[in-house]
């Protein structure tokens, strides 16, 4: 068997993936082991703690691993101490990659739209990075097809592997690319204050943050902030002034000088929320459409931190542009670590193209019943032995309790998906102010997420195809409004994840529970972490989660564990009893 370990990220958002046998084996995100969010790790620590993750899962050595691929955007002391030849890919490449060889299309478009890429120098010398990048995957091919550079030339130059200026020192170089969609967001997600406070004690912007606050918004800032820039032919986005001279910075800028009341401070941020998001809908149809034109394809993969947008997905669907899409669960920049191993893998002829396996973003490490019990045993945590958890779990939620779920592998990619996550009853909207003032320490403005299982999904959600990982946002039918109010943004919208039983077969289970007990079979899913940290790896993790959280209870794997013995005797007595021949241990 042949190994291929792909590096990925770029200043931030470090991760690793492992190949092997035709699989993905493994893969994560530094920030989940080191516990810094968004973290790329130092040279001081030696190897990556990531790489010893996924060598360790696959139980191998590094000397076992036949090839190292990474993006042009890392820094080479993170892949030089690995003492392997490495392959150095152009980092939009990699986005693309992360998205064609999971996608199951034999043949497919895709689309890259990020911050920005790799960087270059052109013939005349100007400073460029790639902003957005077409592909077109065929069999095992993925071919560049046209690309947008930041310099506005039109740049079809085929750039298969990395692009000149490496690491830091390209980024340093060039760290405002022009006419990026990335970097519009994020900027405006910078002004409105969308940011959350990390380990660090710094401000990190969340552009997700902007998305949910656009609900809240109006259109009066839409028509100036659209004149800012131009859908030319070909594909291209170009920011420029409008007419009054002001670029979509001044717009927001001035919009929002401190002024008024907190509400109107607010209402403001969320104007400027609604002209970003709607138009960013129009710039990713326009770059998708021209996807579409170029390659001749209905099948259509996106990947780059822009496809986070579940938003802007939606749209692309929605509009006919594609009959099939799929986004990379880690469409951001710790996706690339994911498409430079495949694209390893695939040079090789040791991808299976196209792959007809549904691809599960479950790829981290799946602790045994023995590991759990001996860190509970060992830290003193109150816990009991359960014979069906998801039976316990859905009784609780349906009773209003909110419940921690750790199970299974972890997830690849910024969205909990039933395995490291914290689950609640979406009938009572009132457990939205219990997450976020004693949970998940968040702002009120900001929605959460129904998990529902696929064959129910149309009664309660309209989506253009399907969501799996929580990338589409839809409507909530009228039968939503209703029932799960917890779940329904302001305007209607609602992020779903469809669960099906062979790829989340415990949270398949649960929502069937709940649909015995309530009558309703969705649930309240949103990420085990408070705001500014990581999503929970390890049982320890979930374990300080239990205790600084004010979760109701933790279901880890098999065992409930509560922060006392007498409140585990009362959830066990009212939640845990009837059925379950183990709750008397
Ligand atoms: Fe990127």
């Amino acid at each position: 068997m042949r190994y291929y370990l792909g590096l990925g990220g770029s200043k931030h958002d470090f991760a690793t993936c492992l190949v092997g046998g035709g699989k993905v084996l493994a893969a994560i995100e530094e920030e989940r082991i080191t516990r810094k969010k968004r973290s790329y790790g130092v040279p001081e620590d030696g190897p990556l703690a990531g790489v010893r993750y996924c060598l360790d899962l696959a139980g191998i050595t590094m000397a076992d691993v036949d090839a190292v691929f990474v993006n042009d955007l890392l820094e080479p002391w993170s892949y030089e101490t690995l003492g392997k030849d490495t392959h150095v890919v152009g980092h939009h490449l990699a986005h693309a990659a992360s998205a064609y060889y999971v996608s199951g299309f034999d043949s497919a478009a895709v689309l890259v739209a990020d911050h920005s890429g790799g960087r270059w120098r052109t013939k005349d010398g100007t400073l460029t990075a790639e902003v957005v990048s077409y592909y077109r995957g065929e069999g095992s091919e993925l071919t560049l097809v046209d690309r947008q550079s930041s310099a506005d030339s039109v740049t079809v130059e085929s750039r298969p592997f990395a692009t000149d200026l490496r690491g830091s020192r390209g980024i340093d170089l060039l760290k405002r690319p022009g006419h990026s969609l990335g970097r519009f967001y994020a900027q405006l997600a910078k002004l409105a204050q969308c940011n959350s406070v990390l380990g660090d004690g710094k401000r990190h912007t969340e552009s997700g943050k902007l998305m949910g606050l656009s609900a809240h918004g109006t259109p009066v800032l839409l028509d100036r902030m659209r004149a800012c820039f131009d859908l030319g032919t070909a594909g291209r986005v170009h920011f420029q002034a409008n007419e009054q001279g002001e670029s979509f910075e001044d717009i927001a800028r001035h919009h929002l000088e401190p002024r008024g009341t907190p509400e109107q401070w607010f209402a403001r941020r969320a104007d400027v929320a609604y002209a970003a998001q709607h138009c960013l809908e129009e710039m990713v149809l326009h770059l998708a459409r021209h996807a579409a034109e170029l390659t001749g394809e209905r099948a259509l993969g996106l990947a780059g931190g822009t496809f986070l947008n579940g938003l802007a997905n939606e749209a692309v669907l929605s509009a006919g542009v594609a009959d099939r899409l799929f986004v990379q669960p880690a469409a951001h920049d710790s996706g690339t670590a994911l498409g430079a191993a495949l694209l390893g893998a695939a040079r090789d002829g040791n991808w299976p193209c196209p792959d007809p396996r549904p691809f599960s973003p479950l790829l981290g490490k799946e602790y045994s019943p023995a590991e759990i019990e001996s860190t509970l045993a060992g830290q003193g945590v109150p816990h009991r032995r359960v014979a069906d958890p998801e039976l316990v779990a859905a009784r609780a939620i349906a009773h209003g309790r909110v419940v921690g779920r750790f199970t299974g592998r972890s997830e690849y990619g910024p969205r909990a998906l039933g395995n490291r996550s914290v689950l609640a009853d979406p009938r009572d909207p009132g457990v939205r102010r219990t997450l976020d003032e004693r949970i998940k320490y968040r702002e009120p403005y900001r929605p959460y997420a129904p998990a529902v299982r696929e064959a129910d999904t149309a009664r309660y959600f309209a989506l253009s195809g399907r969501s799996p990982h929580m990338l589409l946002i839809g409507r909530a039918t009228p039968e939503a409004e209703e029932t799960v109010p917890a779940v329904v943004h302001l305007d209607g919208t609602v992020r779903v994840q469809e669960v099906t039983e062979q790829q989340y077969p415990s949270l398949h289970r649960l929502l069937g529970y709940l649909e015995d007990l309530t009558g309703v079979g969705v649930v309240l899913n949103t990420s085990m972490n408070v705001q500014g940290e990581p999503i929970v790896e390890t049982p320890a993790d979930a374990v300080a989660f239990l205790f600084g959280c004010l979760v109701d209870v933790l279901i880890i794997g098999d065992f409930v564990c509560c922060r006392s013995e007498h409140e585990l005797g009362r959830f066990i007595e009212r939640h845990g009893k009837d059925g379950d021949p183990h709750s008397d241990r």
